[in-house]
């Protein structure tokens, strides 16, 4: 079966059909830039522009930055202030004349990845965290999701914990490979402390780069492994949202 996923992230609006028999894109995907400031108004604009391109009638998952409950969207760290307290479902909705399904981003890509990718079949707790403008994150039992756990925002060393080690700030600081894996240690140790899961999964951009930083890191209790559907993650667990609305 194929539904329509779009992914909003910081730089771009990417969205295709995705196939959730193989959990993999059917078509190759769309990308519009984020409009900046990303007010509601203009991403919605943005998003009607990709799924325009594929001239898609049927339910739409749309992934967001920030915590998502029944459609609407409640925190906005690193996105226009505009989307606190939105019904962005309705939105969306109202916009694209279709029914839609809105899901935080780091819920979306462990959705796709406990389905088809790196956690697939794995029982107890399960863990991605992405690595990107923020950190997100996505807890899962058994393959069930516990949705907008917002790891990113746990306190570390007097911060917000995507502000020590988020790939980011890697960026922004220019912080070398070895002394980023130094910052990953502190955040990930705290987290197993919390959690204890027996796997991590690290998605977002960097993931790809993971031989890089991977290998540098102190053992943990938990495996930690890279993600494996990487840059389609997002689109396919937010169709995999939508899928639900039947
Ligand atoms: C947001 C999360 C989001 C993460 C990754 C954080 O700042 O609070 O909701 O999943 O960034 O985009």
């Amino acid at each position: 079966m194929n539904v329509f996923g779009v992914d909003i992230g910081g730089s771009g609006i990417k969205g295709a059909p995705a196939d959730l028999d193989r959990g993999a894109l059917a078509q190759e995907r769309h990308k519009v830039l984020t409009p900046h400031p990303s007010e509601p108004k203009a991403v919605v604009g943005a998003v009607q522009e990709v799924v325009r391109h594929f001239d898609w009638r049927g339910p739409v998952g749309l992934t967001f930055p920030g915590v998502v409950v029944d459609g609407h969207t409640r925190t906005a760290a690193n996105v226009d202030k505009g989307w606190i307290d939105l019904d962005a479902g309705a939105l969306f909705s109202d916009a694209l004349g279709l029914p839609v399904a809105v899901v935080n981003d780091a819920d979306a890509a462990g959705l796709a990845e406990v389905a088809y990718g790196a956690g697939k079949d794995r029982k107890g707790v399960v863990l991605l965290l992405t690595l990107g403008t923020g950190i997100g994150s996505a807890l899962f039992i058994d393959g069930a999701l516990v949705p907008n756990t917002e790891l990113g925002h746990l306190e570390l060393h007097g911060k917000d914990a995507e502000k020590h080690a988020s790939s980011a700030a890697k960026e922004e600081h220019d912080w070398s490979w070895a002394h980023w894996a130094e910052r990953l240690d502190d955040y990930f140790a705290m987290v197993e402390q919390l959690f204890s899961p027996q796997l991590i999964i690290i998605g977002g951009g960097v993931s790809r780069k993971a031989d890089k930083f991977l290998p540098l890191l102190k053992p943990l209790r938990a495996e930690i492994v890279p993600a494996q559907l990487q840059n389609d993650a997002g689109i396919v667990g937010a169709a995999m949202a939508a899928a639900k609305l039947g």
